[in-house]
């Protein structure tokens, strides 16, 4: 049971919010069965930015990918469910769009890698590190879905 409460966070970037494209990338987790607890729409200062991608900073791409986060606002989400960060990365695709498989969110909506549309937390620890950044606890919405028992079979 613990499993199902596996949490990742989801963001569509920039060019996927100018591009049309959030009600297609939300539909793909929806569809999927994983059980919405977060989201906003905001302008991501520079500062959450730059914590967010920390990992990333001596890589020749962090001041671009910095900039380009910052370009626009973005959709910043909280998914909860069985495996949801791995089975969202999957999901995803490659970092590089021209990787990643048809059926994917990134093989099917985008190009180029520096403009790639979704960001997907890549293990539990970093989701826990990255929700703790996006979200104060109190906008985590605790709730139950009437889709759960038919997900998981424990009906
Ligand atoms: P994300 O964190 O955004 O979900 O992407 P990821 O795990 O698939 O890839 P990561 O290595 O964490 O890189 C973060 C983002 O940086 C941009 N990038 N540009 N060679 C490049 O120009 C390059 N490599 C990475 C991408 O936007 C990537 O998603
Ligand atoms: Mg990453």
């Amino acid at each position: 049971m613990a499993g199902h409460k596996e949490r990742t966070f989801i963001a569509v970037k920039p060019d996927g919010v100018q591009r049309g494209l959030i009600g297609s990338i939300v539909e793909r987790f929806e569809q999927k069965g994983f059980h919405l607890v977060g989201m906003k729409f905001l302008q991501a200062s520079e500062e959450l930015l730059k914590q967010h991608y920390s990992e990333l900073k001596d890589r020749p791409f962090y001041p671009g990918l910095v900039k380009y986060m910052s370009s626009g606002p973005v959709v910043a989400m909280v998914w909860e469910g069985l495996n949801v960060v791995k089975t969202g990365r999957v999901m995803l695709g490659e970092t590089n769009p021209a990787d990643s498989r048809p059926g994917t969110i990134r093989g099917d909506f985008c190009i180029q890698v520096g403009r790639n549309v979704v960001h997907g937390s890549d293990s539990v620890e970093s989701a826990k590190r990255e929700i703790g950044l996006w979200f104060k606890p109190e906008e985590l919405v605790v709730y139950s879905s009437c889709a759960h028992d038919w997900l998981y079979g424990t009906n």
